[in-house]
């Protein structure tokens, strides 16, 4: 068996440590492969350390294009949101860094695909599956889950090894980042009472200190992908860092959420989405607009399933990929423009239109020109109404009333 191992690498001290345990207990040879999906503002420092801490070869890649396309905006499409609240961007991250991994370690013939996440997360479910779906012959070392180190421990041992450690004061929070979104959590956080302080955003201004006026923003899409920007073509991770940069200005995104981890713990945690929230909202208006009751009722059901499913880190499987397909039908139509005012912290959807809108001016007026036939309607509620009232009268519903 080859003693190469692939190593998911951030850069920061818990990853750094793990290269050179990995060499010192297991007498691995470590390759780090670090993905930038937006959340690595420079690739080459990265590389260097990982080589100067020991690392045998350091794989860099910038994977943000294909994050959008294939795992954000299918994401977008299926609206899918967890328990309401959070937008999914460190779990749609993990299953592409899956991918990117197993592709590397085929190249390199490594034997083994190794990560920092601890036992306690969703994060190493979402890692250990993809891998295991995609390369079961791969194993997955998590030296986190083995090693049992304190953060002191930690850094007592970075220290005995030559390996630098942060001489800034640690930020208080664990915090993961990608285009789609910011995760934040522990210190003061994990007080579900404790309002988040403000130093824990970065990407959106306090709502009470954002512009005094709104700001409107055309949204155009294309069978559910958002292709322009107040009429301007625009590639979907440009989209993406415009709208991010303009809903953040004014105060759009932060949400707080206690949510179910898979592995049954409840968690604190603190989202920053602002590109998620508007072009969430902005695509729901739309799908309103083409999508019939019943295509709408169901799509939200669908919605559900599918942000489960992506939280769990059951990307890569059978199930989704059913469901991706009956998303993917139900974008056909969406195609249109979404108005959205932002202001104060909020996103008001304000105006929408499309080529293939089922509303239907001529029957929705209450003006002259209404071509709506009222007097269907006294037959249409008979028969309506005719199982309530068969029902009504064979069995005693409502006694009190006489
Ligand atoms: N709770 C979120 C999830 O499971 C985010 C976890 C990201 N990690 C972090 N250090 N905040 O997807």
């Amino acid at each position: 068996m080859s003693d190469k191992v692939i190593l998911a690498y951030s850069g920061g001290l818990d990853t750094s440590v793990a290269i050179r345990w990995l060499q010192e207990q297991h007498g691995l040879q470590v390759i780090t492969f670090t993905v930038d999906i937006g959340n690595v503002p420079d690739l080459e420092t990265i590389r260097q350390k990982a080589l100067d801490v020991g690392a045998v070869k350091a794989l860099v890649v910038d994977a943000s294009e294909r994050f959008v396309d294939s795992f954000v905006f299918p994401a977008l499409q299926a609206d899918a949101v967890y328990e309401d609240q959070y937008p999914l961007a460190t779990a749609l991250g993990r299953p592409l860094i899956a991918e990117l991994m197993v592709e590397a370690a085929r190249k390199e013939g490594a034997s083994a695909v190794v990560h920092g996440c601890t036992g306690k997360g969703n994060d190493q479910v979402r890692l250990d599956v993809s891998v295991a779906a995609l390369a079961p012959e791969l194993k997955i070392i998590a030296p986190a889950r083995v090693w049992n180190m304190t953060r002191e421990q930690t850094i007592e041992y970075a220290q005995t090894h030559g390996i630098p450690t942060p001489v800034t004061v640690a930020s208080p929070y664990s915090i993961d980042e990608n285009l789609w979104g910011r995760s934040i959590e522990c210190g003061v956080l994990e007080d579900p009472w404790n309002e988040p302080p403000e130093d824990v955003f970065i990407w959106t201004r306090p709502p009470d200190e954002t512009p005094a006026q709104a700001a409107y923003m055309e949204i155009g899409f294309e069978k559910g992908t958002p292709v322009t920007l107040d009429g301007q073509g625009m590639e979907g991770v440009a989209l993406i860092q415009r709208v991010h940069v303009l809903a953040g200005r004014h105060g759009i995104g932060r949400i707080d959420h206690v949510e179910n981890r898979l592995v049954g713990i409840k968690s604190r945690e603190i989202y920053e989405a602002p590109a998620a929230v508007v072009l969430l909202k902005a695509h729901q208006a739309l799908q309103g607009l083409v999508l019939s009751r019943e295509q709408l009722r169901f799509k939200r059901n669908v919605a559900s399933h599918y942000a489960d499913l992506i939280y769990n880190g059951l990307w890569f499987t059978g199930m989704r990929q059913d469901l991706a397909a009956y998303v993917e039908s139900t974008q056909k139509y969406v195609t249109g423009t979404v108005r959205v005012k932002l202001f104060r912290g909020n996103c008001q959807v304000v105006g929408r239109k499309s080529p293939y809108s089922l509303y239907d001016y001529a029957l929705a007026t209450y003006d002259s020109e209404d071509a709506f036939d009222q007097s269907a309607a006294p037959g249409f509620i008979h028969l309506w109404g005719l199982p309530v009232r068969t029902q009504a009268k064979a069995q005693s519903l409502f006694p009190e009333k006489g």
